[in-house]
Order: C-alpha cells, then structure tokens, then sequence
C-alpha cells in the first residue's frame, strides 16, 4: 500500500487555506450575482437529487477541492477497493461492500475466490429462506408458520437492518414483524420479547465475528426462552432450535459450536466490515420482512451509486463532492459536527446507522502507515428526523456560535398522503418545513428586517438570524427500497472520500477493542474477588464498590 499524501502538503490545501482565509460566506450575496446558482451547483445521482448550492461553494473551492481529490489520489483509492485490493492494511483485507451488489454477471477474483459467485450463492439461499418463511412453508416446532422474526445483533449487526427495516416498513408484508436486541442490557431483550410468541418466532443471529459478548449472551438468552416457552405450551423442544434460530456470521465454525445447524447458517466474507454489511446476509431479516423482489431492488440502489461513484466526472461526482465538502468545513472552518436531517419519520433511524458508518470508519488518530494525521478527523454525525429536530436542536444551529453543516434529505411522493378537513395536504406542510429551514439557514434575518417589523429594539439582536448555515439538500422521488439503497451508499462513499483525503484506514476499528477488553477483566472485580477489587484504580473500585453496596 503506498504511503498516504499528507493532504496539508498538497498545493491544492495551500489554495484551500488561502480561499478560507478571504472567504466571508454570503448566501444572499451569491445567489443575487447568479441566478443560475442552483442550477449551477446541483447534482443527480441515480434517483438522487442533489443541491449543493447552499454550501460553501464556488468555482475556485470547487476546483482546489478536486485538485485535492486528484493530489490526495482518491480515484486510485477507489479502484483499488473495488478491484479487492487490501486497502484495509491494519487488518490485511480487501474492503468489497461494493461487490455485494454486483449483478451475477460480474467476475471478480479477490485472493483466489471469485466473490461474486460467492455473493449470489448466498443471496440465493437468504432469498431462498425468505421466500419459505413468508409463503409459510418454515414452520416452527410446532408447526405454525413465523410471525415475529427477532435478528440478535449489535453494531453493524443490528444498525444496518434495523434502520433498513424502519425506513421501509410500508414495503413489510402484512402479518410479519421484526423485532432487533442488541443491547447487553438485559432490559432489551425482556422488552423486546414482550408479547411475542415463541411458536412462531425465528432468531436471526447476525455477528460478523461470532463471538461478540452481548450477541451471543443475547443468543443464549433467547434460546433458554424459546425453549422454555415452547415447554410450558407442551411442545415438544428436541430439535426445536433449528426450527426457530439460523446464523449469519463469517464464522461458520463458532456458528456450529453454538449448536446451530450449518444448513441454517449463512455466511460472509472478512471483507465486509460490520457497519458496511447490511446488504449481505446480515440483511436476512429485512430481506425476510421486504421479500426478495424489493430486497434486490435495494442493492440495485447501491448499485447504481457505485456506479456513479465510479464513472461520474469528478466535478459532477456526488459522493465525491459532498466528501469533499465534508473535509472543507471540517479542516479549513473548524466544523466538530455535521447533523443528517431527514424529513421522513421512516428515516429515523438513518442518523443512529450513519454514526457507526462515518465515526467507527473516520474517528482515527493514524495513517493507514501508522504515522500521526495531519488534520483533524472523523466529525461527529448526529441528527434527528424533521420536524422533530426542529422543536429541539435547531436553535443551536440557526443561532449558536458553532458552525455545524446539514444535510436535509426529502422525498416528493409520501408513503401515507394525508389530507385533512379543510384541505390542507399534510406532507405538503412538512416539506414547507424542510423547504423553509435550509432557506432560513442560507439567507437568515438581518437586523433591520427584524425592526421593520416592530420589534422593541432591546431584543433585536437575539431574533438576528446570521444565516449562512451551510447545508446539502437531498432529494429523491419516494423512500423506496433503490432509494434506500442509494441513499446508504452515498454515505459509504462520502465516508470513504474523506477517509481518502486524510490518509486513514477507513475500514479497522481498533478503538473499540480496549473498553470490550476491559469489561471481560473486570469481571471478577465486580462479582467479589476482593484482590482483583483491590487491584482497581480507586476511582472503579469506588464505582463498582457503589455497585456492590446498592443493587438490590
Ligand atoms: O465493537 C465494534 C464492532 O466490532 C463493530 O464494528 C461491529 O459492527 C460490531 O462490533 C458487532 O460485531 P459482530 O458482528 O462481530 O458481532
């Protein structure tokens, strides 16, 4: 792997550094000089509609953000990934997400294996599986067909499908439902499993590795319900487990320890990372809820977006162009944060998933050479679904100190059209609000508009809207499972631009390992041991000690 370009030696940084230092945003200014701006600055991707004419752009950021592109060599990056190169160096890996979207018509040989072959073979089983739990031919123990199907799994193992399985629950059929535990808390599982009835429920054990402690005490957990469950209702248990749990996992051999059938395990490859898998088997529950006909049609959105991503001009490169944008406001005007606003209740979990995405990928302190970085790294995505947000953070956005970019994502057509007694269309409203929020954000209320309209003078300043928020507006027709799937995708490319950009490994994770570490040690600590207690600096002895004295 060549050794990554320190992005602050590039001539296209020092451009970068001195357009800042002149650059005074000024939406109003901009977009009275040039009618054409929006169109000037908007881009299409697959379904996806794209305006960035709301963000710091011009033609010189523009061209000295794709000279940094071009110095920084990320177009070379991203071939090298999707032709299966190790570019995951800490771990040894290829990084082929990409491939698990490939038509079958595609070859591709990674290490000896041609993993497309790989992919379709075990899609063709996940489909195969979805297909006999829906039509009602998988039966549980005792013969009913499954009504609940509860996928145990954290991390990438839960995020991907969970927030899947929310966004497209209009797609869901009728009579089924998917329920997610993921926490070790054992809370999750209790609440979870309220309710549910264990003759007619299939597990999904999804963990990449197979032996992450929550999922598999999780697991357990739920295989001693099952079975007493289906005791106390007189079924007979020998032989139930295979009828009401299979496993996803890359570690078919950990699968089979835990006593599950290989015939009801689906595998994976270690060249998905966790938080990029939800369009591989890890996807079971929501290829199970969705049907396979609607689950391919959201790989055919990723698809289309690694096309994109892989043919599209830079300058009209959406991933691309907002990775890079991503690196502008972080590095040259101190943006800590970048909220994900969709206005769409069914993407309210769209934000929880991209943390995992952007900050396990991006929040890294070294080079894929293990040198020191030399900018700033991994912002802090967060967001909240509009308009939610708006009766909550935005205050913070439109007039705090901090300047914190957005990207408001939107769809034309909604899944429930409501229109009420005297009219008034319901999404109508909503998008006036996603509409009026980026518009506020860019142009904002000057002081003399704010007298003009009466207000006493000693309050003047604090109803002043700075404006010039910075923000990317998404837009696509209908939340579709393509949509879905291209929306998801651009976020992976954005992440892996950035990542690009700032010489990381995108895809280790090394960062959790040390609390997870520690956790397993302190086990006997917490349990009594008094020599391991007094082995504990005095602040966890005096935790755990809390602990100790108060649980009832
Ligand atoms: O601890 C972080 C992590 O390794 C994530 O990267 C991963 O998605 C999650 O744990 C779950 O891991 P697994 O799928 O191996 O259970």
């Amino acid at each position: 792997m060549n050794a990554p370009v320190d992005p602050t030696h590039t001539a296209a940084w020092a451009k970068l550094t001195e357009i800042a230092s002149a650059y005074t945003p000024d939406f109003r200014r901009d977009f009275a000089d040039d009618p054409q701006r929006a169109e000037r600055y908007s881009r299409r991707a697959a379904d996806l509609f794209v305006d960035l004419s709301k963000d710091y752009l011009n033609e010189d950021i523009l061209a000295a953000l794709l000279e940094l592109a071009e110095e920084t060599g990320v177009a070379a990056r991203r071939d090298a990934m999707y032709a299966g190169e190790h570019i995951n160096v800490t771990e040894d890996r290829a990084v082929l997400h990409t491939a698990l979207r490939r038509p079958a018509t595609d070859e591709l040989t990674v290490d000896g294996q041609d993993v497309v072959a790989d992919v379709h073979d075990i899609l063709q089983r996940v489909y195969d599986l979805a297909r006999r739990v829906r039509s009602g031919e998988w039966t549980g123990a005792s013969g009913k067909p499954i009504r609940t199907v509860v996928n145990i799994g954290i991390g990438g193992s839960d995020l991907g499908p969970g927030m899947a399985y929310e966004a497209l629950k209009p797609y869901v059929k009728d009579g089924l439902e998917c329920r997610f535990i993921s926490n070790i808390d054992p809370a999750d599982a209790g609440e979870k499993l309220r309710g549910v009835d264990p003759e007619t429920t299939l597990f999904i054990i999804v963990s990449k590795t197979f032996t992450t402690l929550e999922t598999l005490t999780n697991a357990r957990a739920c295989r001693s319900w099952l079975l007493s469950g289906l005791a106390e209702r007189g079924v007979e248990t020998k032989g139930a487990v295979s009828k009401h749990f299979v496993a996803v996992s890359t570690n078919l051999e950990k699968v089979a320890e835990f006593g599950i059938d290989p015939a009801n395990a689906y595998g994976f490859w270690n060249w998905v990372g966790g938080r990029y898998s939800v369009d591989s088997a890890v996807g079971t529950s929501l290829a199970i809820a969705i049907g396979p006909e609607n689950f391919a049609d959201f790989l055919g959105g990723f698809r289309a977006i690694d096309e994109h991503f892989a043919q599209a001009p830079a300058a009209q490169n959406v991933p691309l162009l907002m990775g890079l944008l991503n690196v502008w406001y972080a590095n040259f005007f101190g943006a800590a944060t970048h909220a994900v606003l969709p206005y769409s209740q069914y993407l309210h979990r769209f934000p929880a998933y991209l943390q995992q995405l952007t900050m396990e990928s991006n929040g890294k302190r070294v080079r894929w050479d293990g040198s020191d970085v030399t900018t700033g790294t991994g912002e802090v995505f967060w967001g909240e679904v509009g308009t939610n947000g708006q009766h909550a953070f935005y205050q913070l956005i439109h007039q705090g100190t901090q300047l914190i970019p957005a990207d408001f994502i939107a769809f034309a057509t909604p899944h429930h059209p409501l229109v009420d007694e005297d009219g008034t269309d319901q999404h109508e409203l909503f998008l006036g609000n996603f509409f009026a929020q980026t518009k506020a954000l860019a142009f904002g209320k000057t002081a003399e508009e704010v007298r003009a309209e009466g207000t006493p003078e000693t309050i003047v300043t604090a109803r002043v809207f700075p404006g010039n928020k910075p923000t990317t507006s998404i837009m696509a027709p209908e939340l579709t499972p393509s949509v879905l799937g291209q929306l998801i995708a651009l976020y992976e490319h954005i992440t892996f631009v950035q990542g690009a950009v700032w010489g990381i490994d995108s895809y280790d994770q090394w960062g959790v390992e040390l609390g997870k570490q520690m956790a397993k040690d302190l086990g006997p600590a917490i349990s009594g041991d008094t020599d391991a207690l007094a082995a504990q600096d005095s602040s966890t002895a005096g935790l755990i000690g809390y602990y100790r004295a108060n649980r009832k």
